[in-house]
């Protein structure tokens, strides 16, 4: 008789970050799979094993509670009969860097069985999974289709957000056709409440373009309505406040420094650059929302020197503390993060600052590293101005609010400081 381990089906995740991870600890919850996660980093394979702290946000002791095996040796694949795709996509040349999708399909096909599914959730435009990957998988010699299946899920995970995770998130799924489909809703359906199927994977592709585009623009409005209105001499902040109240018709934004993180500074860029090959036609709303968006670093230097004047100094002679490193609140995730580009500005300006996260050890601008302090400095009086990019929930506000130290809040929560 079959014992239960060998009547589950073989997952392997391909890629353990800040998708991979979470992902693979979902499957493993359902109890329906045995789960493999693959990635070429042997330093991941190592940090993924302790048994104890965290690893982009999920918790090792438990993780490892459910017996996942991760390896980086690809000598140790085996079998699978689920393979989910979740390396990274970065910028490249104005595009998606689709070199470590193409190589995770060269594994696939070297080690595909007839009957296998394989899904891509790493975000990339219209046609990636279909006109990219497929024919990689195919030089395994099985078809896509009736050999083996093929889907596109779009990740949405939001690090940090305690409300919505794997589970309760919506899943958009599409396939090349629809026992693709099928397979896939059937596989997600095991630890996902609700799926979205999609007329194909292109539609798939494009809706997180979408969500992510949506972000962007409305960001865009915001943050260039604050800089009119800081001229206008009208508080943003209350206006926005007004306008929330009505309940149908308008979703909030906020403005703040810039956009961050791994999806809305680069997926509407990837769509703008699809469209202007494809098509040979710019997407001006994307394009103008990103030159806004990347501006922002440049507007709070500007706020920065105009505050200093105020107190006849300038930025040269001042000293500056930087709050919140992160791209979101309470995370450690620098990617993109708006203080790459206010730093830069600060190191072009001759600058004197000293940045505080409790979250964040380091941060990398270029080529140079900069220390980030952990705990927010004794003497606040020291500093001629204090800049608030980002608030971690243990932030010391009161410490900060009653330094007498001019602070700029760009988030719009501090109601003493100055804002956008
Ligand atoms: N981070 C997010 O919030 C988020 C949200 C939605 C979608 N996405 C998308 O998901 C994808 C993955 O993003 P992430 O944030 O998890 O990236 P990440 O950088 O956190 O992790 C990716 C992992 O893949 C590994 N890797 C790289 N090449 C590999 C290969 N050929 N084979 C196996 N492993 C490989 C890396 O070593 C790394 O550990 C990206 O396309 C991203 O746009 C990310």
């Amino acid at each position: 008789m079959q014992n239960l381990a060998e009547s589950k089906q073989k997952v392997l995740v391909i890629g353990l970050g800040y998708v991979g991870v979470p992902l693979m600890k979902s499957i493993l919850e359902s109890n329906n799979f045995l789960v493999s996660g693959f990635d070429v980093s042997s330093e991941v394979i190592d940090l993924l094993s302790q048994d104890s702290g965290e690893f982009k946000g999920v918790d090792l002791k438990e993780l490892n509670s459910y017996g996942p095996n991760f390896f980086s040796d690809t000598t140790k694949l085996t079998d699978y009969d689920v393979f989910i795709i979740c390396v990274p996509t970065p910028l490249l040349d104005g595009g998606p860097d689709l070199s470590m999708i193409c190589k995770s399909g060269e594994l696939i096909a070297k080690i595909i069985k007839r009957g296998a599914l394989v899904i891509l959730e790493s975000t990339s435009y219209p046609g990636t999974t279909e006109d990219v990957l497929l024919p990689i998988i195919e030089k395994s010699k099985l078809n896509a289709g009736s050999d083996f299946f093929l889907a596109f899920g779009s990740e949405r995970i939001d690090p940090g957000n305690t409300d919505f995770g794997i589970r309760n998130t919506p899943k958009v799924v599409g396939g090349i056709e629809k026992i693709s489909t099928d397979k896939a809703v059937e596989f997600y359906s095991n630890f996902i409440n609700e799926i979205t199927v999609a007329k194909g994977t292109r539609e798939a592709e494009l809706s997180k373009l979408l969500e992510n585009t949506y972000r962007s623009v409305n960001i865009a409005l915001v943050n260039e309505l604050a800089m009119v209105c800081h001229e206008l001499g009208i508080d943003v902040w209350d206006t926005i406040r007004c306008a929330s109240t009505k309940p149908f018709g308008f979703h909030t934004f906020y403005p703040g420094p810039g956009v961050g993180g791994h999806c809305i500074p680069i997926d509407p860029i990837y769509l703008s650059k699809y469209v202007s090959k494809k098509l040979n036609k710019n997407f001006e709303l994307i394009n103008l929302s990103h030159k806004i968006n990347s501006n922002m670093p440049y507007y709070v230097l500007g706020r920065v020197k105009e505050l200093l004047k105020l107190s006849n100094k300038n930025i040269e002679n001042s000293k500056i503390l930087i709050i919140g490193a992160s791209y979101k609140s309470d995370i450690s995730d620098t990617r993109e993060s708006p203080i790459l580009g206010i730093v830069k500005c600060f190191v072009e300006n001759k600058g004197n600052f000293t940045i505080h996260d409790s979250n964040v050890v380091e941060l990398k601008v270029e080529s140079e590293v900069f220390k980030i302090e952990k705990e927010l400095p004794q003497n606040l009086v020291d500093f001629d101005l204090i800049l608030v990019l980002q608030h971690n929930s243990d932030l010391d506000m009161k410490k900060i609010v009653t330094s007498g130290v001019t602070i700029l809040d760009t988030r719009g929560k501090i109601q003493e400081a100055k804002k956008l």
